[in-house]
């Protein structure tokens, strides 16, 4: 994407070689302030308080801190000690997993001599392969956006309003997004195409991260409290739901951030499609069950009794929501069953959220999946 007309990634390696820069999310909509990685820690750190979030960014992050740990020791030690930190700072996102075993594979048959400059050299492969995963969902995603388009003009439509939820864009990978490629090629393209933005309690993801990027690039948006979307379904205001997701299980179901499960059943009392976009390193191919398996992040109930903003100085602020002494629970992931999923769009094609549908597109995963 485009900042002030100038093409940014979310993470880049900086110029001395040996440090990564990143956007700080958290300083987000009010201040774009990169920060530097120079550790391991610093970039576990920068994943557990969420400077770096979003399932792909996870993963890139992650692969750079492994680069990042082995400056001075590139023993095998120290691969999986980079491994087990990282692995720990959230649970949900399976590309962070993906991420780590295949740094894990590209380096440990290497001697160490070599290992230090194989890892920076396969985390901004990583990088790279993430900016055309998304290009590719995003060209799919584009044409189911197409077809949608052409019927909602026919019948008299002035716009496409297309509903998402927390950041499934720019700033949750390195580069397009999953669910806002096929948003940001449809805008490039002249479509009217217009966003309605859940605001994604608690850590609202939506109203200071997708709400930014959409405007960085011009894409006609409007905020909404997450309690919104249904009503606005029922009033004929939304033609689509496009979502992205921290894990898709072998057999569809979809985890992604809380509230999800909530906008697929309104969508599927509405009759209106409801999509994830997708790329690969977000199947969890182990055969695990999305209702009972995938483990779902508690975050800190802070999170829900306070509120991050601007206050009228201008300085950051938390506010207190909730009485002193009430408590609060914070389940960060909701799971939404593969049956209320209109079709997964991943960089390989469209397809229907079932196992067979997902097979059909990764035919290399069958015999594993039979194992
Ligand atoms: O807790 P977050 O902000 O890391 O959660 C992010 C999401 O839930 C995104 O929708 C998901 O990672 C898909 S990102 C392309």
């Amino acid at each position: 994407m485009r900042i002030d007309g100038v093409p940014t990634r979310t993470i880049r390696p900086a110029a001395d070689g040996r440090t990564v820069e990143i956007i700080d999310q958290t300083r987000l909509p009010h201040a774009l302030v990169w920060d530097r990685l120079t550790s391991l820690e610093e970039a576990a750190v920068a994943i557990q308080q969420m400077k770096v979030r979003g399932a792909p960014l996870i993963g890139a992050a992650a692969a750079y801190g492994v680069a990042l740990a082995l400056a001075a020791d590139a023993s095998d030690s120290r691969i999986e000690m980079a491994y087990g930190r990282l692995l720990a700072t959230r649970p949900t996102a399976v590309n962070l997993r993906w991420a780590l075993d295949e740094m894990r594979r590209a380096l440990l048959p290497l001697p160490p001599g070599e290992r230090a400059a194989a890892a920076w050299r396969r985390a901004g492969e990583i990088c790279d392969e993430d900016v055309a995963l998304n290009s590719a969902i995003g060209d799919h995603g584009l044409a189911i956006l197409r077809a949608l388009w052409e019927k909602r003009h026919a019948a008299g439509a002035e716009r496409l309003n297309v509903l998402t939820h927390c950041n499934a864009g720019w700033l949750a990978t390195v580069d397009w997004g999953t669910a806002t490629a096929a948003v940001y090629k449809a805008h490039d393209s002249g479509m009217p195409i217009h966003v309605w933005v859940d605001e994604t309690r608690p850590r609202n993801q939506g109203a200071s991260l997708t709400a930014r990027e959409l405007g960085w690039h011009g894409v006609p948006h409007t905020v909404i409290v997450d309690n919104a979307g249904g009503h606005l379904m029922q009033r004929g205001q939304v033609d689509m739901c496009i979502v992205g997701t921290d894990r898709t299980t072998a057999a569809g179901d979809v985890a992604n951030k809380i509230g999800t499960y909530l906008k697929a059943l309104a969508a599927r009392d509405n009759g209106i499609p409801f999509y994830v976009a997708l790329p690969g390193p977000s199947i969890d191919w182990t055969g695990s069950d999305g209702l009972r398996d995938i483990p779902i992040e508690e975050r800190s109930a802070a999170e829900v009794t306070h509120i991050s903003g601007l206050a009228a100085d201008g300085r950051p602020a938390k506010i207190l929501l909730t009485p002193e002494g009430s408590g609060a629970a914070n389940p960060a992931f909701d799971v939404t069953p593969a049956r209320l999923v209109t079709g997964l769009i991943t960089e390989r094609g469209v397809c229907p959220a079932s196992r067979e549908g997902l097979l059909s597109l990764y035919p290399e995963r069958r015999t594993r999946a039979a194992q």
